[in-house]
């Protein structure tokens, strides 16, 4: 039950159309509208976004070029435009009835709970917004944001947008030691963050992580803006500084600053293959007008719906989809603090009961996770307010599809199953739930402007249930702009592997898929070497270096395992340094050692001590091999280019 394989892939034919009625109600209605749209959209994308930024954004001027995509890989969008994310997001939802409609529907773990109207969260932004000029930031100034799911986090995103002051959002799981990298990578001059924030009825402490980042050196950090969330005791410094004192003399009059369609809205950093994670840059007018319109079209939002994405904001999800998508649409958004945990195993069950969720989104490794806490917990509460249900962030297995639609869905609600990354800004393959027939296990079909396909490395295009690598062949508006500060590294990791065809580039995805006789794709999983642990991202390298910081270990190889509720889980092959001996109690501490490197969803699930790694004769170490070690499967492929095979025979024996 954990990632598909190609031939439970292939065996599966069932079609699930979505049914007359939620068709009927549907933005986009039908198979034929998405066609029409798709194609229309392919003939002329320029034609396609520019009617739409027109339509559905507000410009406080309009730009004069759609693309600029004369110096490729690097796009500009809507050139010239001046735009604010945050008016989108608020000061146009005022004039209307929306002004009173719930924005930030919240509910924290311990069971307190607030709702804020758009005409309170715009005022909120905007006393914000003047706290983080009175702290000195300007236009274009770095701010940190290290938060628990709380609504003081939407804020400071909506704040920093408001004044141009580009946001670094860092997951709130992640350690001390990551979060200083990328408060340093990214300049930060002031962080947001909270005393603590609850997770699975304990107090996850944040504020002593930050100091902890901020102890090692000097930074570019100049204040730390602390919301109490916890109340528990911490150290407060000269540097820092409670938000509810800030906020108290603050005014509530901040006019949103007219942005260039390019300015860099946030960086947010991802794992790749090689090196440090990088910062993925998206900018403005473009990343605005992706996330509204796939927000819109794919979760149909509709006035009266209530709408909940699970991801937090730490993670491109929580950005695009508990933020700015469902903003922009002048939708509902829910924000839940809590995690899934054994005190209330239905937890979820409960915010979709209380708050009538109309649409829900999540992980499948949540999905699989609910699934062995048994049908009693959704069973015993009222569901019926659900009317579309999502996944994101790993292929999900038909059985857990099933379960998902039959118990959570009862058989009524779309499954939008959405492909998509934090270098993509928005979900780029998924089924329109009103128009496209879901299959178990499918992200379907491209968002109608999104020319995906499948390749090969020569950028020639799959046969039909051909495997190949999945690519675009045409930029769309929320795609990345660069990796901060290394825009080499933007060429190299996602238009190089694939060469430019005839001057036309290919974005390359790093995931491996095919496509069936109905055109619908099946993604596979990264082709590269990075793992995904239940839904996130995860560089093996980072967890070798991670590893190899420890004065134990000689050398180390991670590698993926199928994992029945993460899909994947860490395996850690380790070499050892001199009079170091494998043990149990060095198993645990290395373990620990990359919790305290990386973070706690970094934690090796097994680390496998070895005398000697399998290496190629030009000292590359074959993690092909290691993998089918660590999923205890018989290693298949060729073994003719090992240096020393008995160092495979003693692995084998030790396992
Ligand atoms: C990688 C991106 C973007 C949201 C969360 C993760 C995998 C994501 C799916 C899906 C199969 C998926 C891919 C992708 N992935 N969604 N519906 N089906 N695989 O963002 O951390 O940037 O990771 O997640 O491997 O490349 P991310």
């Amino acid at each position: 039950m954990s990632q598909p394989t190609i031939e439970s892939i292939l065996q599966e034919e069932r079609l699930f159309p979505p049914t007359a009625e939620f068709s009927a109600q549907a933005r986009i209605k039908s198979l034929e509208e998405y066609k029409s749209l798709y194609d229309r959209a392919k003939a002329d994308p320029l034609k396609f976004w520019s009617e739409l930024a027109e339509q559905e954004l507000h410009w406080f001027q309009k730009w004069d070029t759609v693309l600029d995509w004369s110096n490729p890989p690097f796009a500009k969008w809507f050139v010239n435009g001046k735009i604010n994310l945050s008016y989108n997001c608020l000061d146009r939802h005022l004039d209307s009835d929306r002004r009173n409609k719930p924005a930030i529907v919240w509910e924290g773990e311990p069971g307190d709970s607030k709702t804020l109207t758009y005409a309170e969260l715009h005022q909120e932004v905007c006393k914000f917004a003047n706290v983080l000029k009175s702290l000195g930031v300007k236009k274009g100034d770095g701010v940190g944001i290290y938060m628990p799911m709380v609504p003081e986090a939407a804020i400071a995103m909506l704040a920093c947008a408001r004044i141009g002051a580009p946001h670094s959002v860092v997951f709130g799981g992640f350690s001390a030691e990551a979060l200083r990298d990328r408060l340093v990578d990214a300049e930060v001059k002031v962080v947001v963050t909270a005393d603590g924030g609850w997770r699975k009825d304990a107090i996850v402490p944040l504020k002593p992580q930050v100091d902890k980042a901020l102890a090692e050196g000097t930074t570019s950090v100049e204040k730390v803006v602390v919301v109490k969330r916890t109340a528990q005791d911490i150290a407060m410094s000269d540097r820092d500084l409670w938000w509810h004192d800030l906020i108290q003399d603050a005014s509530a009059d901040c006019p949103a600053e007219p942005m260039d369609s390019e300015d860099m809205l946030f960086i947010l950093y991802t794992s790749g293959s090689t090196g440090k994670p990088k910062g993925v840059v998206h900018t403005t007018g473009g990343y605005n007008l992706y996330a509204h319109m796939t927000a819109q079209w794919i979760f149909d939002l509709q006035e009266n719906d209530v709408y909940w994405c699970t991801a937090d904001v730490g993670w491109i999800t929580g950005h695009s989809y508990v933020v700015y998508g469902p903003l922009s649409n002048g939708a509902t958004t829910v924000m839940y603090e809590g995690a899934p945990r054994a005190s209330n195993p239905g937890c979820f069950w409960d915010v979709i009961e209380k708050h009538k969720v109309s649409i829900f989104y999540t992980a499948p490794t949540a999905i699989r996770a609910f699934i062995k806490m048994g049908d009693d917990h959704p069973n015993s509460r009222d569901l019926s307010s659900l009317r579309l249900l999502g996944t994101v962030g790993e292929p999900i297995n038909p059985e857990a599809w099933m379960w998902y639609h039959t118990i959570i869905g009862k058989e009524k609600c779309p499954i939008v199953d959405t492909w998509w990354q934090t270098e993509t800004g928005g979900i780029m393959i998924t089924a329109l739930p009103g128009a496209i027939p879901t299959k178990p296990g499918s992200a379907t079909l491209p968002f109608p402007g999104i020319l995906a396909d499948i390749v090969d490395l020569d950028g020639n295009s799959a046969g039909v249930n051909e495997g190949g690598y999945l690519a675009v062949r045409y930029p769309w508006p929320g795609m990345m702009r660069t990796v901060y500060k290394d825009p080499d590294r933007f060429r190299k990791t996602y238009w190089e592997h694939i060469p430019p065809q005839d001057g036309q580039y290919i974005y390359f995805a790093g995931d491996g898929a095919r496509r069936d006789e109905d055109g619908y794709f099946w993604v596979m999983g990264r082709v590269d070497d990075v793992i995904n642990v239940a839904g996130h991202r995860l560089g093996t390298m980072e967890v070798e270096s991670a590893l190899v910081s420890h004065p134990a270990v000689a050398e180390a190889a991670v590698v993926g395992k199928p994992d029945e509720i993460k899909g994947q889980d860490i395996v850690a092959f380790v070499t050892l340094e001199g009079t170091y001996q494998p043990s149990e109690d060095l198993a645990k501490e290395l373990k620990k050692h990359v919790v305290g490197e990386i973070g706690a969803i970094a934690r090796p699930g097994e680390i496998r001590f070895a005398d000697a790694l399998p290496k190629t004769r030009s000292g590359k170490i074959m993690r092909r091999l290691l993998r089918d070690l660590a999923a205890g499967v018989e290693i298949s492929g060729d073994t003719s280019t090992l240096e020393d095979r008995s160092v495979l025979e003693k692995l084998r024996e030790g396992a």
